[in-house]
């Protein structure tokens, strides 16, 4: 049985926040390691089950990849070196892993299946299978999902406009891209989280509003130092916490601040958040610094949609616990793509605030959320969702008496160790498990 975890109220948290490494950069850092020839180190890889996925898919695939000193180092078999995998490939609850991959196996000379767990199982394929096919592979799907079966082989240079804005989509093909023939263009009319680009080097141009990304058919990756930056969508659930539980300062080290994906710190800015970054630096050509956040006054409604959704897309979840606990209403809207992630997050978003005494409404493509009602201790489900579960622990410390969440387990998808750093991080006693009882004496208020 999954286990559920019971949350007290709080109210203080203090101390530093031991984060992840990002998990975006980690799948990256893997691909691109197998992709060259020799051995790459990747220091701060995530122990995360997501990335994990990956590695365990290229070791499936002939990557040697070995533990050392606390570094991943990963032998580069190149482009054109990879072996026949024995059975399918599991990804797990990764669509990173699955749509990723998917590219690179789309120009190998056999054939693959991918395959994920239920959720991952439902989530949609096709918008990796259509390019892939318009480059030259064979792609079979089961009504749109996984399994992926892949025929692999030569693979020809196409322009791909992008029908949604969708990353792990442009990191698909920009991969095929690098294994066919002639150039690879995607055209992404919004722009969205940039690591591939950035990680390859690729040439990027603006164009009429629109970002091109070009990528030439047999460029060779070279094998280096990965430094990957602490995950900002982890960073997240504690940007929300100390500016939702009065009497706290938060300190997170080492966040990974590329602006593709740090737009939440500008909402919560514009709520009323009090965040500092400083020793902002270069990684790798991924930015990052040291954060700090207070306890604000309070917090007001905003409004979010449009471009800056793909910016904050994994964020949006714990961005309406700061709604619900903010004065006046907060609208999300154009997040339709929230639907299709490890579970339809703005349905499972609205169900637990609201089970929690939050007013939201619920339309196709987001919330609107009446900020203000007092939130109270309830039983909540997580729906096997690792981002659902965490933003919930979240609303949480912010109620007026004690939440479960059940299956509270998924959180390992990409933050093993959560419910530990947040317990730790009130002086013990707010995280309990329910199979054990609680560990520590009760802080709460
Ligand atoms: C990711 C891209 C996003 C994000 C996911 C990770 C990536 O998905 O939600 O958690 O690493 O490329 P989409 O690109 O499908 O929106």
């Amino acid at each position: 049985m999954p286990r559920a975890v019971t949350v007290e109220p709080t109210v203080a948290l203090a101390g530093r926040v031991a984060l992840p490494p990002d998990k975006s950069v980690s799948h990256r850092a893997a691909i691109l390691a197998a992709l060259a020839e020799g051995e790459s180190e990747l220091v701060g890889f995530s122990d995360a089950a997501d990335p994990r996925a990956t590695l365990a898919c290229l070791r499936a695939l002939g990557v040697e990849v070995r533990e050392e000193a606390g570094s991943l180092l990963v032998r580069g078999v190149g482009p054109r070196g990879f072996r026949v995998p024995e059975g399918p490939l599991d990804c797990g609850n990764a669509g990173t892993t699955m749509r990723l991959l998917a590219g690179v196996l789309a120009g190998q000379p056999f054939a693959s299946v991918l395959t994920g767990d239920a959720s991952l199982s439902r989530r949609p394929m096709d918008r990796i299978a259509e390019p892939l096919r318009l480059m030259g592979a064979r792609v079979t799907l089961d009504d749109g999902h996984a399994p992926v079966q892949i025929e692999g082989g030569r693979l020809s240079g196409i322009e791909y406009r992008l029908p949604v804005a969708s990353a792990q989509v442009k990191s698909c093909v920009l991969l095929a891209g690098l294994l066919a023939e002639g150039a690879t263009t995607v055209v992404e009319p919004v722009p969205t989280r940039d690591h591939t680009e950035r990680m390859l080097g690729l040439p990027v141009f603006d164009l009429g509003g629109e970002r091109r990304i070009a990528v030439e058919g047999g460029m060779r990756v070279r094998p280096g130092l990965w430094v990957v930056p602490r995950d900002f969508s982890a960073a997240a659930f504690f940007l929300v916490a100390a500016s939702v539980v009065e009497n706290t300062t938060l300190e997170l080290r080492q966040v990974g601040l590329n602006p593709t994906r740090a737009a939440l710190l500008d909402v919560l800015r514009a709520m009323g958040a009090r965040i500092d970054v400083a020793n902002e630096r270069e990684h790798a050509g991924e930015p990052l610094g040291d954060v700090r956040v207070y306890a604000p006054g309070g917090l007001v409604g905003v409004e979010v949609g449009g471009a800056l959704i793909p910016s904050l897309i994994d964020e949006l979840p714990v961005l309406a616990v700061a709604a619900a606990c903010a004065e006046g209403r907060t609208t999300i809207r154009d997040a339709a793509e929230l639907r299709h992630k490890e579970t339809d997050r703005l349905a499972a978003t609205a169900a637990f605030l609201r089970t929690m005494g939050a007013a939201v409404e619920e339309r196709e493509d987001g919330l609107v959320i009446e900020g203000g009602r007092p939130l109270h201790g309830a039983t909540v489900e997580s729906a096997g969702d690792h981002r659902i579960a965490m933003a919930a622990a979240i609303a949480a410390l912010a109620a007026s008496s004690p939440t479960t969440i059940r299956d509270a387990d998924c959180v390992a998808v990409s933050f093993p160790g959560f419910w530990e750093v947040l317990d730790g991080l009130a002086g013990g006693g707010i995280v309990s498990d329910e199979d054990d009882g609680p560990r520590t004496t009760d802080h709460g208020r």
